[in-house]
């Protein structure tokens, strides 16, 4: 589904983007994968074989900096990348009050203009030369439903008018979609307040536990070909709960 295509996935070293980054080597694609995280990305390329068509890049999405000199080592050893999965995030799990200014900021930070950095600089590389490509942006069932966390709610809603916006910019050259999962099996699921994750069960209508693979099946399909009428849309991943 996705051969002679090249992906950067950004929070590639664990839960859904370490997935994501299997499914689409699984498919045919070589793979950029980012993470602030050395080690973690170490450990992938180990469990992957060494395989020599993922390349690791370790890097702070939130540093605009480091995200454009990123682009300058894509533009020099991979001028023929054309997807991109901005998926890194970070959930704190407080409540508005308890938040501290730093706190806010970082959320900010890594969840909205990472998301934007990354959109800018890779958009900008295709449009110039008139290539064709496509972004998926991880947001999340709280950015509709609202968050625990409203910091985190409210950065995942912001992925969703990225998501329309660059969809308009990029046309018609990079098709952008979202994707908006509910609870996912991976390490930041864990951190969900007990409450909240009852709350979400009890919407499901289907009771089969979201895996980090299942989200990555809807991305994959949104990176290839077979998605190629869809642009500007979000993508529920969320066993039916909060039905719209
Ligand atoms: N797990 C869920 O229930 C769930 C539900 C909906 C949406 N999401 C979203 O899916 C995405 C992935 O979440 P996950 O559950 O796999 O989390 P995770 O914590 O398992 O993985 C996140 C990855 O992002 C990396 N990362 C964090 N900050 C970074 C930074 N500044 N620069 C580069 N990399 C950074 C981490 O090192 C880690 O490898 C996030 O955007 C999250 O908000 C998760």
């Amino acid at each position: 589904m996705l051969r002679n295509r090249k992906v950067i996935v950004t929070g590639a070293a664990s839960g859904i983007g370490k997935e994501i980054v299997k499914k689409c080597l699984h498919e045919g694609a070589s793979v950029i994968a980012c993470d602030i995280n050395e080690h973690y990305l170490r450990d992938l390329k180990q469990l992957m074989d060494d395989c020599n068509v993922l390349y690791t890049y370790q890097l702070d999405v939130s540093n605009y900096k480091e995200v454009s000199d990123f682009f300058v080592y894509v533009e020099t050893e991979h001028p023929d990348v054309d997807s991109l999965v901005n998926n890194a995030g970070i959930y704190l799990a407080k409540n508005l009050l308890e938040y501290q200014e730093a706190e806010i900021d970082k959320v900010m930070d890594i969840n909205i203009k990472g998301f934007i950095y990354f959109s800018q600089m890779f958009g900008k590389s295709l449009l110039e030369n008139k290539r064709k490509g496509v972004i998926v942006n991880m947001s999340s069932v709280s950015a509709m439903e609202g968050s625990s966390d409203a910091i985190y709610g409210l950065s995942k809603a912001a992925i969703l008018g990225l998501t329309k916006s660059s969809s308009m910019n990029f046309s018609p050259y990079i098709r952008v979609n979202a994707v908006a999962p509910t609870m996912v099996n991976t390490p930041m699921m864990d951190t969900i307040p007990d409450w909240r994750k009852e709350e979400y069960l009890n919407h499901q209508l289907i009771d089969t536990p979201i895996m980090p693979e299942d989200v990555a099946d809807t991305v994959t399909f949104l990176l290839s070909d077979k998605s190629k009428h869809y642009t500007g849309a979000t993508f529920d991943i969320n066993n039916g709960a909060y039905l719209r």
